[in-house]
């Protein structure tokens, strides 16, 4: 079933076009990336599934229920963690999310235990200082907590590891891996690398148009055929190898590439035939990056 559903939604600001005829879904209890560069429009789809922003056309569904501007009862589906999350300072993790529950309602009990698998869930079962000394990772990490507080079905993050450090980052993402057996998972990011890391599916915003879309797997076997790169262990056998194979793209000190990726048995032949020691044989996949280069042609 599919949580989240955008159906040619349009937005405008003024005479700008933001989003134009943006269409994906994301299934249930998946990791869905959000991709795209700065002012692609990540950013306003989001707010718009939320309820925040008025749609220029098309139809926004969550679990089912289509969404109106500022009548929002899908949100009670949707746990959001915005871009610049602010949080009150003087709280420990732990009041603070209690507090969350406490503005959502719950029960007493269940505050508390909903508030130590929280904790435990995103890595600060230890933290009892404030918010204030927390590095920015910590802040992130509270935030999908708060953001899952009430069981939403669908997590919405804006931009959570964009902010972070490599080692940050990695953190962050392992929670929202870990987040995906309580709720779907929706994250928008810039760094490609980090939904290559984790998500089952993917769209691509490039100026308001989707231009990638799919199981991440899908969308790789669908576009540029994956390259062998060969290295020899002389550097003077890949020159022997080139003129042999003029298909090969030389990439300097031995190294060559091969796109035709069905033409390896015969290289292979010619190594044993010539006896060419080699120091490396290796299949590289298309990165997102490179699937991302093509489709917007630079
Ligand atoms: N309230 C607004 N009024 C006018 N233009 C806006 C407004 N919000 C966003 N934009 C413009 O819409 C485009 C997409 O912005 P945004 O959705 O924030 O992108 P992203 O989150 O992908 O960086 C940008 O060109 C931005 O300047
Ligand atoms: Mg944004």
């Amino acid at each position: 079933m599919e949580m989240l559903v955008l159906s040619h939604v349009e937005k405008h600001f003024g005479e700008k076009q933001v989003l134009k005829d943006v269409t994906f879904s994301v299934p249930e209890h998946s990791v869905f990336g959000f991709a795209g560069q700065n002012g692609a429009g990540k950013t306003t789809a989001m707010k718009m599934v939320l309820g925040l922003l008025p749609a220029g056309g098309g139809e926004i569904f969550v679990n089912g229920m289509q969404v109106r501007y500022g009548n929002t009862p899908t949100n009670r589906f949707v746990g959001y963690l915005p871009d610049v999350p602010e949080f009150y300072s003087y709280m420990t993790p732990a009041e603070y999310l209690c507090f969350c529950g406490e503005i959502a309602g719950m029960p007493a009990k269940e505050i508390k235990n909903r508030c130590e698998e929280l904790l435990c869930l995103v890595g600060l079962e230890k933290e009892h200082h404030r918010i204030k000394g927390f590095s920015r990772g910590m802040k992130q990490r509270l935030g999908v907590a708060q953001a899952l507080f009430s069981r939403p079905k669908l997590i919405i993050c804006d931009e959570p590891t964009s902010a972070l450090d490599p080692a940050g980052r990695k953190e962050l993402l392992d929670v929202l891996v870990s987040s995906k057996e309580q709720a779907t998972v929706l994250f928008s990011t810039h760094i490609l690398s980090d939904v290559e890391r984790i998500c089952d599916e993917i769209a691509v915003l490039h100026e308001g148009k989707i231009v990638l879309q799919g199981a991440l797997e899908e969308v790789r076997k669908e576009r540029k055929a994956a390259a062998t790169e060969l290295e020899t262990e002389r550097a003077e056998d890949a020159g022997k190898l080139l003129s042999a194979f003029p298909f090969l793209k030389a990439q300097g000190r031995g190294r060559l590439l091969l796109e035709e990726t069905e033409r390896l048995p015969e290289i292979l032949h010619f190594l044993a035939d010539a006896d060419m020691p080699m120091l490396r044989i290796e299949r590289r996949e298309a990165t997102l990056e490179d699937l991302y280069m093509e489709v917007v042609g630079k």
